[in-house]
């Protein structure tokens, strides 16, 4: 494990408290230690993606991924090294933490027992985690640079991910196009794109700040995977999302899983 930081942190962390945020969207029910259904649409797209025989095995780099290893647990059972990056120094620290096992980390045992079930394997939550632990390293980036890893960079990767960051780093349609541009440079030809991210979102709130987001819709989604230079391979939408709305606006997630030609 390893965090390789780059320039300094900008204006996005002056106002993104890493632990609220995890409170606020990733906090389970104590009692139910229940994992919600939002997720569970997630972890059967990405599990069903990595078991299919479509996406290779060996480099995975997130994108964006802010305080959070969620969207990798269902890459550890197959990815030899994973990169997970995020703007914010601040947030990979929050993740440096579990990765240490630090005491204060957040709790990530249910949702590591939850893709456990889900992907029926031998292997316990416990040596789950030892794995992620072992094939995690953490990077800076910013997907409004050419090179998103920028002072970094990484051998081309066969899959990349990024979950509702882009509707975070861009105002505007042609933003998000040449973000989108600019991270799927990352990856090899005929390598994976997986993009998740929400329809008609408006804005979040993390403690008392308001985040804006870019307010997508399917049609011009597609338009830029296109663009990019991915050929989109599924595409699927879940509308069953349980954030309060004082905290969120959207009624619609998606997955998509495209390659880059
Ligand atoms: C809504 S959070 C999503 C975090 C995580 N992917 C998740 O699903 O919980 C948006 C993330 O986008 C990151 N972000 C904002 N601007 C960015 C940029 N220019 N490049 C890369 N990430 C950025 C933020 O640091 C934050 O972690």
């Amino acid at each position: 494990m390893a965090i390789v930081s780059s320039s300094e942190d900008p204006v996005y962390d002056n106002n993104f408290d890493a632990k609220k945020y995890l409170d606020m969207f990733y906090r389970i029910d104590p009692k139910t230690r229940q994992v919600d259904k939002e997720s569970d649409f997630l972890f059967t797209f990405l599990n069903d993606a990595f078991s299919s025989g479509r996406v290779k095995h060996k480099s995975l780099i997130e994108i964006g991924a802010g305080p959070s290893i969620h969207h990798i647990l269902p890459a550890c059972e197959y990815f030899e090294k994973i990169y997970i990056t995020d703007y914010l120094q601040s947030n990979l620290q929050e993740i440096e933490k579990w990765l240490r096992d630090s005491s204060d980390a957040f709790d990530w045992s249910p949702y590591i027992r939850y893709v456990c079930i889900l992907q029926n394997t031998r292997t316990t939550p416990e040596e789950s985690a030892e794995k992620i632990r072992r094939k995690v390293s953490l990077m800076k980036c910013d997907v409004t640079k050419t090179n998103p890893l920028h002072p970094n960079s990484l051998p081309l990767t066969n899959c990349l991910l990024t979950v509702a960051c882009l509707t975070s780093a861009c105002k505007s349609f042609k933003e998000f196009k040449t973000a989108l541009k600019n991270i799927v440079s990352l990856i090899k030809p005929g390598g994976h794109l997986i993009l998740s991210d929400y329809f008609k979102a408006i804005y979040y709130v993390v403690g008392e700040t308001k985040f804006p987001l870019l307010s997508l819709n399917e049609d011009f989604v597609k338009e830029a995977v296109s663009e990019s230079g991915c050929e989109t391979e599924q595409f699927k939408t879940f509308t069953e999302i349980r954030k309060p709305e004082d905290l969120f606006e959207s009624k619609e997630v998606f997955c998509l899983l495209a390659r880059k030609l």
